[in-house]
């Protein structure tokens, strides 16, 4: 792994934007193209969300995905985004084996894939986890509310928190992550009064998914913001591109002109050289 750049996205750099009221753009990335387009963007933050399970691999759920491909994912994202803050996202197999197999995972994603920092999803349970990694002296991002990793089916995405009591569980396990050492929180699919309070018993940086506007940064699914998916985005997804109509236009277009003898036509032949004279 290539020392980190110069000017690459600090997590001090991210708690000033916090206190300056500077709202923090984070999206998932889990290739190289993606990532190099979303630095150029701007991008502060990127993720290797395990959600490339259900984006790119198609399964119904995130628990399947592997370690392995993570890493080698995350690998072309940061050659893709040498500057961006960047976060790998622990997989369900990294986490239900306990805090060792955890920190072993958190460890490859710095060492491997150049991280900045790992996310997990943690259940009210999971503080000694939490706390393990963070010992591990590796920079940890709580993922609470809605936790993808419990979702066995594409049906079963639900948002959470959405009356009191379930509010102040969320706020004592916001507090419980950073008494544990957590860097940042996520909040996923949760209203934004639940976000509010949030905010208001934390210090650190937290950073919504369809969370409200009341965070210091928001995070999406960027195949969900490009338009490619092929199950209608959560309520909270903009989608400022239609791609998918896009790629599929061309992809005919190519199946109809090989068909059709048009393709390739003489501008895509190689000329034979010209024989000596
Ligand atoms: O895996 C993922 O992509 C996530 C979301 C927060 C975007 O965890």
């Amino acid at each position: 792994m290539s020392p980190p750049s110069a000017g690459r996205v600090t997590l001090d750099a991210l708690r000033r934007r916090k206190a300056a009221g500077e709202r923090i753009a984070m999206l998932t990335a889990y290739d190289y193209p993606t990532a190099r387009r979303a630095q150029a963007a701007g991008v502060d933050m990127l993720l290797i969300g395990d959600s490339l399970g259900t984006v790119l691999l198609g399964h119904p759920n995130t628990r399947s995905v592997p370690l392995e491909l993570m890493l080698m994912l995350g690998e072309a994202v940061r050659r893709g985004a040498p500057d961006v803050y960047l976060v790998g996202d622990l997989p369900y197999e990294s986490l239900s084996r306990g805090p060792a197999v955890a920190v072993a995972a958190a460890q490859r994603f710095r060492d491997a894939a150049g991280c900045d920092a790992v996310k997990l999803e943690a259940g009210p349970e999971d503080q000694p986890l939490v706390a393990a990694v963070v010992a591990a002296g590796i920079a940890t991002i709580a993922h609470l509310g809605l936790r993808p990793q419990q979702v066995l089916t594409p049906d079963g995405y639900r948002a959470q928190a959405r009356d009191a009591a379930a509010v102040a569980t969320l706020v004592a396990q916001a507090r419980q992550m950073c008494a544990a050492g957590a860097v940042m929180l996520l909040l996923e699919a949760v209203p934004d009064e639940a976000s509010r309070a949030v905010m208001a018993a934390v210090d650190v940086p937290v950073i919504g998914c369809g969370a409200g506007a009341a965070c210091d940064g928001h995070v999406l699914v960027t195949q969900d913001l490009l338009g490619l998916g092929f199950t209608r985005p959560p309520r909270f997804v903009p989608v400022l591109a239609e791609l998918g109509p896009l790629i599929d236009a061309a992809l005919r277009q190519y199946v109809e002109a090989v068909r059709a003898g048009t393709y390739p036509g003489p501008e895509h032949a190689y000329p034979m050289k010209s024989p000596r004279a």
